[in-house]
């Protein structure tokens, strides 16, 4: 479920690059890519993370208090699709990786929730290989991810790269 040490300092550097005032993450999870997001904040930024599940809220904020960015974090527990459009103001850099079956929802929210220069990471595109698969009979998020990947590539809002690291990451940036 975590994004691991490779993407992690790859959030980190996109992040650092772009030093960001606010970012949105949906799906926070242990807090992992919150935290390595939260390194490339500008001085007054903030990062507000969702996540569904609030069985896990105690455990995450264990490891945020422990982070050097904690005031600067900002953890909501929720559907991030009731959420996101209720959020006031826009954000800088989004970062997608919840569930998989409403990427394409989470796209279409999220972009309305873009500053002008914002870009938006979304993970797991690759999602194992599987979307290279012809076969009709794929799975339900399969399906949905490959529905992404085609809509980003027709979006002429966005330009975008996939990046083949790890189960895929995609970087949309609005043009
Ligand atoms: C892959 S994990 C996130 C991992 C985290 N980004 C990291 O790299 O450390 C996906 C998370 O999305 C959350 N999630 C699933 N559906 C959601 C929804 N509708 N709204 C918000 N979070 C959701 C799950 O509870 C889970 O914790």
């Amino acid at each position: 479920m975590i994004s691991g040490h490779y993407l992690g300092l790859f959030l980190k550097m996109l992040s650092s690059l772009n030093k960001p005032r606010r970012i949105l993450e949906i799906g926070t999870y242990t807090g992992y890519s919150t935290i390595c997001l939260s390194n490339g904040l500008a001085k007054n930024g903030e990062i507000h993370s969702i996540d569904i599940n609030d069985e896990i809220s105690d455990f995450t904020k264990k490891f945020i208090s422990k982070s050097k960015n904690k005031e600067k974090i900002y953890l909501h527990t929720g559907d991030a699709k009731k959420i996101i459009p209720n959020l006031k103001d826009k954000f800088d850099l989004i970062f997608i990786d919840a569930d998989k079956k409403n990427y394409c929802l989470y796209y279409d929210i999220c972009i309305k929730k873009l500053n002008k220069n914002g870009f938006i990471l979304i993970d797991n595109v690759l999602w194992s290989g599987k979307v290279i698969n012809e076969s009709k009979d794929s799975d339900l998020e399969t399906t949905e991810i490959k529905k992404l990947n085609k809509k980003i590539l027709n979006d002429s809002r966005v330009e975008n790269i996939l990046i083949p690291i790890r189960d895929g990451l995609m970087i949309c940036k609005l043009t």
